[in-house]
């Protein structure tokens, strides 16, 4: 015998279910039983609110149930050979998604490079996967994104080494620092790393990615791209070197607003210079399960920001993130299925196509802009870099 709780309980879900069922916010025709009263059923905004949460960048950003993770893509489409005997190089391979990539393709029979800043790590990292995939080829290569003498030494010894390179893997990543800002080689560090790094990198690595064509680049971005500025304003280097001109969630937001725009330009140009199967395509990975923001919170927040940072993001990565292995899948997706076919898009998890957050990511005049401002950039000499810097502080003074 139902209790009349349960009863209207009962109701409230069936009243959900048709109406989701029915995909409309309608109210539904069939008649509730007088012993439900209006206040115990869930009210039809709700239900507006679920679809409209379900569809927001942050909740396809954390793993719903298996809603996202069934679609898009999964390890089996590896099987098929599709990166054996492909070379393959992924940046910031020591870590986190990055580490977890190259197992992926090292176990799928690639010619794995794990380009990594920290030689030691590296060389664990390069145990570890010899030892989980006997007889994989998985090589290192000294790569500190955030210096240009290092990237142009990284990309000389890698043509030097390899013949190809099928699939580049533009991983590597640091969040921003708090307030004052680090600089690294005369650029705001974060926007060096994440976006100048790889710019850099695939610039000097394109000819041998042209030539070993089909080939992608996968450039790792993150749905935080959404905080840049608004305004154009900051493709100089005097507003990104500027601690008063924005916060670290927008120099986040700037650096992965510019890998997200630099695929999109590179996209454009492949396909007007001919390059139709060399695709560039950019990811953002989801909320994962990694050291990103909590490995080094003291140092780049400090002590007490740090601590919170380390307790509040440390509970996000236990309860709402996905965990590497498919933290990892949607820049596999982009890296090597069979399904994509075409560059310029957004993917997020699991290797869904998304909308771009931001007005300037998928903007042409920007991503020419943000090209030129880039090549200018790379460039300069050490004298223009603090020039900018002694602007900076006369201009913050
Ligand atoms: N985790 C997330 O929730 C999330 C969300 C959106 C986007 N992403 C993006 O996903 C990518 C991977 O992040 P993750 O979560 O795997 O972070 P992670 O665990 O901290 O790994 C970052 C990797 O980048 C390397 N790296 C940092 N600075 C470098 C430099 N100057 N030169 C070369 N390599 C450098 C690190 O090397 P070391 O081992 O030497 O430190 C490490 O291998 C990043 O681009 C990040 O922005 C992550």
């Amino acid at each position: 015998m139902q209790s009349t709780r349960q009863r209207v309980r009962l109701r409230t879900v069936q009243r959900f279910r048709w109406c989701r069922a029915k995909g409309s916010a309608d109210t539904p025709s069939i008649s509730l039983s007088p012993v439900t009263p209006p206040s115990h059923g869930l009210p039809l905004s709700m239900l507006r609110w679920w679809d409209a949460f379900e569809q927001s960048d942050f909740a396809r950003s954390i793993p719903l149930g298996n809603r996202y993770r069934e679609r898009g893509f999964s390890l089996a489409e590896l099987n098929d050979g599709c990166l054996s005997g492909k070379v393959v190089l992924i940046t910031g391979a020591t870590a986190g998604i990055g580490r977890e990539t190259a197992r992926v393709v090292a176990a799928a029979g690639a010619i794995t490079v794990l380009g990594c800043r920290n030689e030691a790590k590296g060389k664990a990292v390069l145990e570890e996967l010899t030892a989980s995939s006997p007889g994989a080829d998985v090589s290192l290569l000294p790569l500190d994104l955030a210096s240009r003498a290092s990237i142009d030494a990284a990309a000389a010894q890698f043509k030097a080494r390899h013949t190809a390179l099928h699939v580049l893997i533009n991983n590597g990543g640091i969040p921003a620092s708090a307030s004052p800002l680090r600089l690294a080689d005369g650029v705001e560090e974060c926007f060096q790393v994440n976006h100048m790094g790889h710019f850099q990198l695939t610039l000097a690595l394109l000819p041998l990615i042209k030539a070993s064509s089909p080939s992608r680049i996968v450039h790792v971005s993150s749905s935080a791209h959404r905080y840049a500025p608004l305004h154009e304003r900051w493709l100089s280097l005097s507003f990104l070197n500027d601690d008063s001109s924005h916060s670290m969630v927008e120099r986040y937001g700037m650096a992965k607003l510019a890998q997200l725009s630099f695929s999109n330009e590179l996209h454009r140009r492949l396909q007007a210079s001919g390059c139709t199967q060399v695709l560039s395509n950019a990811v953002h990975p989801g909320i994962v399960a990694t050291g990103l923001v909590t490995d080094n919170a003291r140092n780049n927040f400090g002590p007490v920001l740090g601590f919170l940072i380390e307790v509040v993001m440390g509970l996000r990565n236990k309860v709402m993130a996905y965990d590497v292995t498919d933290g990892a899948l949607t820049q596999l997706y982009a890296a090597a299925s069979h399904n994509l076919t075409t560059g310029g898009g957004y993917y997020v998890p699991i290797a869904q196509p998304w909308r771009i957050a931001h007005p300037l990511g998928d903007d042409e005049a920007f991503g020419k802009a943000l090209w030129t401002f880039s090549e200018e950039l790379l460039a300069r000499s050490d004298d223009t870099d603090s020039r900018a810097c002694a602007n900076v502080t006369a201009g913050s003074q």
